[in-house]
């Protein structure tokens, strides 16, 4: 039986948790090893993972006792929510204390929460900037998360708080790419005026987690943010220019046409980028590229990702 401890690992087949089952085995000297939680072991992701080496294990937010069994013996856990897949913060909240619950009753030695900003500590719900969102919410996927940061610490789980960023990966899967317009020209588009945006590449969320998990006791009770590059939209145009061959613009809408999109979730991230922008100083300050690097040596600027990512970008 393997001596290494056992990092139970949530969204094991998603972005932030792949990423850290994946650094995990690929340190074969690690003296971690990664359970993957999944919904469904079956999925094609789930094998992936098995095939790699990780051990695979069934369980769902929404039943507390399967959260429980995948927290059974291990020394530390990824702790991550999916707002996306309901778009409800109640439920986001409910999430992160069956996570919370279940570490403490396992008596996990090291949680990583993975969290972001309560927007309303800067931009409180009388504030009427940016409109507020079902009724108590400005951010409501940001707002829920930093909400359950006092779930972590009242539960008493030695736990390690990881301010997130945008992904640049929202160009592949998100649908924010570059669009060519009826000028025919390509061009992203981005309500973040001439404001840098604090972002990262998916893969390297997991593998600063990872670098958390080995520098262990002295990042408990930590607040740690990261990011990969503090970069204007107009940047990365110019670099995405660069790598497609011809001109990407970049397209500079108002938070509130961003808002007026109609798509499930443009509200809440026409908020988001408002907050993105109007705070960006706060927002970078909160994530320190360097100390990123340090705990994840691979960290990739924007240029860097872009060089390999460009070929997934759907481009329309
Ligand atoms: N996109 C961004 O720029 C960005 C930036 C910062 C933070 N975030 C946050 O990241 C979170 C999502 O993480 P991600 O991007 O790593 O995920 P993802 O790539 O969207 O993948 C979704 C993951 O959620 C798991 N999942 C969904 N419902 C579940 C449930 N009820 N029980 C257990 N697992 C469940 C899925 O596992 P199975 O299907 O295998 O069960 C899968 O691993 C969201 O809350 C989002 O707000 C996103």
């Amino acid at each position: 039986m393997s001596q290494k401890k056992i990092i139970t690992v949530f969204g094991a087949t998603g972005a932030q948790g792949g990423g850290l089952v994946r650094a995990i085995l690929a340190d074969k000297n690690s003296e971690f090893t990664p359970r993957a939680v999944t919904r469904d072991i079956n999925s094609d992701k789930a094998k992936e993972l098995a095939a790699l080496g990780a051990e695979v294990v069934q369980a769902d937010l929404a039943h507390p006792e399967t959260v429980k069994k995948a927290m059974e013996g291990a020394y530390g856990a990824y702790c991550v929510t999916f707002f996306w897949a309901h778009f409800s913060p109640e439920q986001e909240a409910a999430e992160a204390k069956a996570m919370a619950d279940a570490a403490k009753a396992a008596g996990v030695k090291h949680v990583i929460w993975s969290t972001l900003e309560d927007t309303r500590k800067l931009v409180p719900l009388h504030d009427d900037r940016m409109p507020t969102l079902m009724e108590k919410y400005k951010v409501p996927h940001f707002d829920a998360k930093g909400e359950s940061d006092q779930v972590f610490r009242d539960s008493g789980v030695p736990t390690t708080y990881l301010l997130t960023t945008f992904y640049w990966d929202n160009m592949i899967y998100f649908g924010m790419g570059p669009k060519r317009g009826e000028d025919g020209e390509l061009a992203i588009t981005f309500p973040m005026g001439d404001a840098k945006l604090s972002g990262i590449g998916a893969e390297d969320i997991g593998k600063c987690a990872y670098g958390i998990f080995k520098k262990g006791s002295s990042l408990i009770g930590k607040t740690i943010g990261i990011a990969g590059e503090h970069i204007s939209c107009a940047d990365m145009a110019a670099e995405m220019s660069k790598v497609y061959g011809e001109k990407v613009k970049y397209n500079m809408v108002p938070p509130a046409v961003f808002r007026s999109f109609g798509f499930p979730g443009a509200e809440d991230l026409g908020n988001m980028f408002q907050y993105y922008q109007e705070f960006a100083d706060e927002f970078a300050e909160l994530r320190d590229v360097e100390y990123a690097k340090e705990l994840n040596p691979d960290l990739q600027n924007f240029k860097e990702w872009l060089r390999d990512n460009a070929s997934k970008i759907p481009v329309s």
